[in-house]
């Protein structure tokens, strides 16, 4: 016992130093405002509805909320669960996020105004333009039922959804593990309204996560953040059904939004430091590493160290998977950038606020 406590702690120091040591990637990183969020934290996905109100987000507590520019505060706009007892104030219980309910990938559809819902716990769901409870639309593809929704986008023109189901062993408050165990369970999907069918496209992924297709719909991108890639898959053209490398990046990858300025904003929810490359070379590592630490330790000490190192990374990247632009700001760690008119949204798995910055 003693020993495995040893080994813990000092996997944890090596881990710590490592994490601390390394360089910011790119000069000072930029300023930008907080727009605060009270009792709840992680504000993951941002979204706008079709008459350009919001952002919404979807925090820590199960709620979506919309905020009010005018009134300079945010209202609640919905959930996905309808068990709320408890729930309200749940900063950072994440023990109780499978009834509450953990909104991840949020997308408006421009020509019904219902809000589709990625939930890490609930699957996918809908709600309408009114707010009030999420309806579940789906929970399982191919009798294999998600177990970490993630995220989504949407085909204006046919309503269709291509989804990520981020592992089918691991559940979002475990997200580490996915990354340490070299989970391989991840699944790209596809629903489709007429049918009310779900399609899987792809399977045997390591870490699906941010998805968005590309401005003329002919392919979508998605995150494979275990590897800290970005993937693209063909949709149309002759080259459907094929998958490819489009970018490799120096951080591990979360949402994908397009940018109205071309491209795709990728944020990066940390940086890939060594002591991670070297453990990922060898997966029977990390799997101790899970088995020797509780995995809340680790993701705890993670969270803390970044929030120590203090900046975030996300890059607007072409179709062609070139970098365009990069964006350092005092935030530990990003889950999305979105960009609405000068402004970046920005948001984070775990922290009290949504930034905005001016372009
Ligand atoms: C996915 O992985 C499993 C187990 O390794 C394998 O049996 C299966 O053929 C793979 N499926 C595809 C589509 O590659
Ligand atoms: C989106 O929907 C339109 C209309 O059905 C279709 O022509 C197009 O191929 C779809 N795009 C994708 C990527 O599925």
């Amino acid at each position: 016992m003693t020993s495995k406590l040893f080994t813990a702690v000092a996997t944890i120091v090596l881990f710590s130093a490592l994490i601390v040591v390394q360089k910011p990637f790119n000069g000072k990183p930029r300023q930008m405002e907080a727009v605060p969020i009270t009792d709840a934290v992680g504000p993951e996905s941002v979204a706008f509805d079709p008459l350009g109100d919001g952002p919404y987000v979807g925090v820590s507590d199960g709620r979506i909320i919309k905020w009010q520019e005018n009134e300079h505060r945010w209202i609640d706009f919905g959930t996905t669960s309808r068990n709320r007892e408890g729930c309200l104030g749940q900063a950072e219980q994440e023990s109780r996020e499978q009834i509450c309910g953990r909104p991840l990938g949020i997308c408006f559809s421009e020509a019904t105004a219902d809000l589709y819902i990625a939930d890490a716990y609930m699957g996918l769901l809908r709600l309408g333009p009114q707010g009030g409870f999420a309806t579940p639309i789906t929970t399982h593809a191919d009798a294999i039922p998600f177990r970490f929704t993630n995220s989504l986008d949407i085909n204006q023109s046919d309503g269709s959804i291509y989804f990520t189901d981020s592992s089918s062993l691991y559940q979002r408050r475990n997200y580490i593990s996915v990354i340490l165990s070299g989970d391989k369970t991840g699944r790209l999907l596809k629903y489709e309204q007429g049918s009310q069918q779900v399609t899987v496209l792809l399977t045997n992924l390591s870490f699906p996560n941010g998805v968005a297709l590309s401005k003329d719909g002919s392919f979508l991108v998605f995150s494979d953040t275990t590897n800290c890639r970005i993937l693209r898959y063909w949709l149309t053209t002759p080259r459907a059904g094929r998958l490819e490398t489009l970018a490799q990046l120096p951080g591990f990858p979360d949402n994908i939004k397009r940018s109205p300025r071309g491209g795709f904003w990728v944020a990066m929810h940390s940086r890939r430091v060594k002591i991670v490359t070297w453990i990922l070379s060898c997966p029977k590592l990390g799997r101790g590493l899970i088995w020797l630490v509780p995995v809340e330790v680790i993701t705890r000490a993670y969270s803390v160290l970044s929030k120590l190192r203090g900046s975030g990374m996300a890059m607007r990247i072409s179709e062609e998977g070139e970098v365009l632009e990069t964006l350092e700001l005092k935030m530990s760690s990003m889950s999305e950038v979105q960009e609405k008119g000068d402004h970046l949204w920005i948001g984070s798995i775990n922290l009290p606020f949504l930034g905005r910055y001016r372009l």
